[in-house]
């Protein structure tokens, strides 16, 4: 069973002599399980690629299958909705909220879900130990360090156990030392089983994917 099944992707942005290809063709498969790097240099056509495979965007032709979905022809409420039940975001800015712990911030997206107080305080907890932060879990994001920040929005985006991990430059706003914690805690949950899809500038991030997607002017080379 394949995540991600993208066949002949375009995408266009202006008319005429000003048009940009950000995609010119992407044809991949990502099946479950795999832990994929999408690495290439600046305009190659990254972020294009992760809006649409995130729901954030859509192709301007090509077809989409995201979990079994067709969502290439999916409305701005469909494609949100496929976004919250299949999709856990990580961004490389962490977007928690502000004055919230920890618990709260992972907590969230299982409220949105509409689950109920008691089940979703369980799963939290679940999810925060998992990332290795329990003793943690009543911090607020500005008490805590940009390591152990990102460790907790991979706690909120795996608490939903979404389809597929998307993570955007996960450990940019790491030092080196934290973005080994981060890429320990995504080399476990390769271990079990997650689909992974990461998109990074760093080599050594890269190396620990078990394979990676090179993109150059919107195409896989
Ligand atoms: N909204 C937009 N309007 C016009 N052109 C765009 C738009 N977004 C992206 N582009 C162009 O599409 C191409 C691919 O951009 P994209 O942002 O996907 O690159 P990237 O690989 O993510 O680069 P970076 O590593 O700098 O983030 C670039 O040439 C860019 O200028
Ligand atoms: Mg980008």
């Amino acid at each position: 069973m394949n995540v991600i099944e993208v066949q002949d992707l375009h995408k266009t942005y202006g008319h005429g002599e000003a048009t940009v290809r950000a995609l010119d063709g992407v044809t991949a498969t990502v099946p479950r399980g795999d832990y994929v790097a999408i690495m290439g240099s600046s305009g190659s056509g990254k972020s294009t690629l992760m809006n649409i495979i995130g729901c954030l965007d859509v192709p301007s032709s090509g077809t989409y299958r995201l979990d079994g979905v067709d969502v290439s022809e999916l409305d701005e409420s469909q494609l949100a909705l496929v976004r919250n039940r299949k999709i856990g975001f990580i961004f490389q800015s962490f977007n928690l909220i502000a004055r919230t712990s920890a618990l709260a911030n992972v907590e969230l997206p299982l409220a949105y879900a509409g689950i109920k107080p008691k089940e979703r305080r369980e799963r939290a907890l679940a999810a925060l130990e998992m990332v290795g932060l329990t003793d943690r879990a009543a911090h607020d994001p500005n008490q805590l360090s940009g390591g152990q920040q990102q460790r907790v929005a991979i706690a909120r985006a795996l608490v939903t156990e979404p389809a597929l991990l998307l993570a955007d430059e996960p450990t940019g706003n790491l030092d080196s030392h934290s973005t080994e914690d981060v890429m320990g805690i995504f080399s476990e949950l390769s271990g079990y089983g997650r689909t992974i899809v990461l998109i990074t500038h760093e080599d050594d991030v890269a190396a620990a994917a078990k394979r990676v997607i090179r993109l150059r002017d919107g195409r896989i080379i």
